[in-house]
């Protein structure tokens, strides 16, 4: 049986396109993405799922009240098509409490800053505009605070003197694309072992 995968964005989804080709390239083996989810219709990477005949569900966030009833939806829709991991990639909605609890230590995301300097928007800028010699991106569980669980893997990126938040935030990317497929491989042959705030890779 093989892992099943759900990827939750909300626009280019090029991390998507990242994983999806990983698994196509056997470089991640025994796993597929059956779900793609997102809070916009128009999400590139909602298209592209589409197009690869992936199932996709559009959450139209103005007809629910509040955060948990919107994610209640999508939880029940993950429970049923049996998600073992969820992968936030560029996913703009913060999620609650229950879903957390309802995917423990399933759930990833990506977050384009070497944690935990530089959480939230604009993490190449804020990174630029403290001055730190060095950036780069995260792969992390997610808890119950914005880009803060255990962390599973990191890439770090030098800070050049004519760095714009463009040419750093390309770079950032190019790591992006290799540890986040890099972190669901190690997932999905189960040699993650999350101990607290820390994650063990095992058989390393
Ligand atoms: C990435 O920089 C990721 O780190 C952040 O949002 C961006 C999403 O990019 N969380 P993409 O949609 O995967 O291309």
């Amino acid at each position: 049986m093989k892992i099943q995968i759900a990827v939750l964005l909300s626009g280019r989804g090029s991390n998507f396109k990242a994983i999806l080709n990983a698994i196509q390239t056997k470089y991640i083996m025994n796993a597929e993405i059956s779900l793609v989810v997102s809070n916009n219709i128009d999400a590139p990477g909602l298209v592209y799922a589409d197009v690869k005949n992936i199932e996709t569900l559009y959450m139209d966030k103005s007809l629910y009240n509040d955060r948990e009833s919107f994610d209640r939806v999508i939880i029940e829709r993950l429970q049923k098509k049996r998600i073992d991991l969820v992968c936030l990639a560029g996913y703009m909605m913060l999620i609650s409490p229950c879903f957390v609890n309802a995917f423990k230590n399933r759930i990833m995301n990506i977050h384009p800053s070497l944690l935990p300097s530089f959480p939230g928007l604009n993490a190449q800028k804020q990174a630029l505009e403290c001055g730190v010699k060095v950036a780069g991106c995260t792969v992390h569980f997610v808890d119950d605070h914005m880009d803060h669980g255990p962390i599973i893997a990191q890439s770090v990126v030098i800070i050049e003197d004519n760095d714009t938040e463009d040419s750093l935030s390309k770079r950032i990317l190019e790591e992006e694309h290799r540890i986040y497929p890099e972190a669901v491989k190690l997932f999905v042959e189960k040699r993650l072992l999350v101990e607290g705030r820390k994650v063990k890779i095992l058989g390393r």
